[in-house]
């Protein structure tokens, strides 16, 4: 059943079931700040919590990098998806069926690549086209068995729907042919290979496959297949990167671990498929893996958003010097504390993570691994003051300037002040020499913080609104001012007297939902505004209004009226004098009686009065505080 106007209806159920602080909490940690959620922001490289969000208006706001929207924004930015995308995304999460299907997505013709859309859709098409494989009776006979010999339970082959490649070179394609699929997508998304001669085959054959989920939209964006047979390699496949996989962003689990990983504000990450598997399945959910690559900077990106706290944990092989140094590098550059692990700091016997669990008593020591977890910079040090012991004045010399050096190479003077000097002072404690000393001897040791991180305040609006920006800002606040408004004095807002074209989307917004008969309040601007930034406009729009008024209703008034006159004022001296009878002058109510004149002639005194008073400075008094 589909009626016109239904998107309009599927638009306002989702976003009633999708209460703005639960969506984005489930991306960022939020921080409860009076009546609003304080969290970092994810548009821009955020260290200090700079978003707001804000329940009872529905809306989120950066004041740094002027992000700002409603749910639907917030999703579409966050994801990069268009609106479409981020309604399916939305209604799916809340359970919601909307009433109009999206046509199936295809790839723009002759773009030679497939689209964001219609890989998502092939990885979802081969998903599923696995988890049949894996239930097969002949098909998955020795992928099931490979499960069962490696102890995975049936609960955990369903929270990571894990799927099978069948032994052939056309199980896949046989299917989407039977299908009358284009293959293209697929070719894309590697699921598929072309062949020399033209046709395709199975890029997977043969394997257990670990759908990657993109958190926390649920989508798989990739998918790693290990081998069945141990004759294969190589041991592992991974997709290859696409528009909607980039490995070193990419977390293993993350989606089924996020909640936790919020709840404990702690990640474990470990190296390989089957070790995350198996920590959930031992009750650890906050574990997660990187995909054969050490943690990245743009991993930590992602998991800081969500926890404080990061222990690798290496396996009892892994050269977890050299890991270690790697992740400093992330330390320094994203602000979350990392702590590392092995697994052979309690036990020689089990290699990882999987093998240990499996073993009598495994949980518990794995605990004691997690809970032993060495902080970063005391793993470095104890093996700084290790060279130290004993040294000379000469040799302590140059072992400390070569160390300084290296942290300086790793990032450390990118690193912002009040934690550098907490970094700098643990280390002039195991040299035993005075901190000065030791800042003086980093790269940058000195320098003020991080200026090349730092990111000015960005705003269409500028330092202090105009008048006009005010009104709009007052309409969108509080609509009503806007309905008492006589038809000519709209025109003061009027779209074409906006110079930024941002701004002139939500003057035109107001207008047209004026027209429709709908309020011009934010929530319906938004949900008409269509660029981001003109959606960022309109939240900055009402934000910095709300907080020049302190939210009072009263001073509000008082700014709107102040605007209103100070535009009619500027209305007086730039349209042409008329005669004081004359009633061509739109900008003030026809004379019509005495009574009405003497009210103009009041209006007019005072408006002079409030030029006089305002003066060269353009911008109304309440905001130019
Ligand atoms: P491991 O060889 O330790 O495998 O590789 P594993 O995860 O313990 O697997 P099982 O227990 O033998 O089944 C660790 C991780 O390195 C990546 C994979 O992400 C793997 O999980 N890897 C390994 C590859 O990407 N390709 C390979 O050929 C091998
Ligand atoms: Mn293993």
């Amino acid at each position: 059943m589909s009626v016109p106007g239904q998107q309009v209806d599927d638009r306002q159920r989702v976003r009633d079931a999708s209460e703005i602080a639960a969506v984005i909490g489930e991306h960022v940690t939020l921080k409860p700040k009076g009546r609003e959620y304080a969290c970092l922001c994810p548009f821009h490289d955020d260290h200090n919590p700079s978003m707001s969000v804000v329940p009872h208006k529905q809306i989120f706001h950066c004041f740094v990098c002027g992000a700002g929207g409603d749910v639907f924004t917030f999703v579409q930015r966050y994801h990069h998806m268009d609106f479409r995308e981020a309604l399916e995304f939305l209604a799916e999460r809340a359970g919601i069926e909307l009433t109009r299907r999206a046509p199936a997505p295809t790839a723009a013709p002759g773009s030679g690549g497939s689209d964001r859309g219609a890989i998502i859709e092939a990885n979802r098409v081969a998903a599923e086209f696995f988890r049949a494989i894996l239930s097969h009776p002949e098909h998955g006979a020795s992928a099931r068995a490979l499960v069962e010999r490696r102890g995975v339970s049936p609960e955990m082959v369903e929270a990571f729907a894990v799927g099978a490649s069948p032994a052939r070179w056309d199980g896949l394609l046989a299917t989407l042919e039977a299908k009358d699929r284009d293959t293209r997508a697929f070719l894309d998304a590697g699921l598929l290979k072309p062949k020399d001669q033209g046709g395709a085959y199975d890029a997977l054959r043969n394997r257990l496959v670990f759908p990657i989920h993109e958190h926390p939209t649920g989508r798989v964006i990739a998918f790693g297949a290990r081998r069945i047979d141990d004759e294969d390699e190589p041991k592992y496949l991974n997709s290859p990167e696409t528009p909607v996989f980039n490995k070193s962003r990419t977390l293993f689990g993350l989606h089924q671990a996020a909640r936790s990983i919020q709840g404990e504000r702690l990640a474990v990450v470990v190296e390989g498929y089957t070790d995350v598997i198996a920590c959930h399945q031992a009750g650890f959910t906050n574990v997660v893996g990187t995909l054969g690559t050490a943690l990245t900077i743009q991993h930590a990106t992602v998991l800081r958003r969500l926890c404080d706290t990061v222990v690798l944990l290496f396996d009892a092989d892994e050269a977890g010097q050299r890991a270690a140094d790697r992740a400093l590098e992330v330390m320094f550059n994203e602000e979350i504390d990392i702590r590392v692990a092995s697994i052979a700091d309690e036990t020689e016997a089990y290699k990882d993570p999987d093998e240990l669990l499996k073993g009598e008593g495994g949980a518990a020591v794995f605990t004691r691994v997690i809970v032993n977890a060495t902080d970063l910079l005391e793993f470095r040090f104890a093996r700084l003051r290790e060279r130290l012991r004993g040294a000379g004045i000469a040799e302590t010399s140059r072992v400390l300037t070569e160390e300084l050096a290296r942290l300086g190479e790793l990032g450390l003077d990118r690193v912002r002040p009040m934690r550098r000097r907490l970094i700098l002072r643990r280390i002039a404690e195991i040299a035993g020499v005075d901190e000065g000393t030791i800042r003086d001897a980093v790269p940058g040791g000195r320098r003020g913080g991080a200026s090349a991180q730092s990111i000015e305040p960005k705003s269409v609006l500028g330092r202090a609104l105009g008048a006009r920006q005010s009104m709009l800002g007052c309409i969108l606040a509080e609509p009503s001012l806007w309905l008492s408004l006589h038809e000519e004095e709209r025109l003061l807002i009027a779209t074409d007297r906006f110079d930024s074209p941002t701004l002139q989307a939500v003057a035109d917004s107001v207008h047209l939902l004026t027209e429709e008969g709908r309020t011009p309040g934010l929530s319906e601007a938004l949900s008409e505004l269509e660029s981001p930034e003109s959606q960022a406009a309109a939240v900055e729009l009402e934000r910095a209004v709300s907080r020049a008024c302190d939210n009072n209703a009263e001073r509000r008034h008082t700014l709107w009226r102040d605007c209103l006159d100070r535009l009619r004022c500027d209305e007086l001296y730039t349209t042409p004098p008329s005669e004081p009878s004359d009633a061509g002058d739109g900008a003030i109510a026809p004379p019509n009686d005495e009574n009405q004149s003497n009210q103009d002639q009041a209006r007019l005194d005072k408006l002079r009065l409030v030029h006089q008073e305002v003066g060269a400075n353009r911008r109304p008094r309440l905001l130019a505080e």
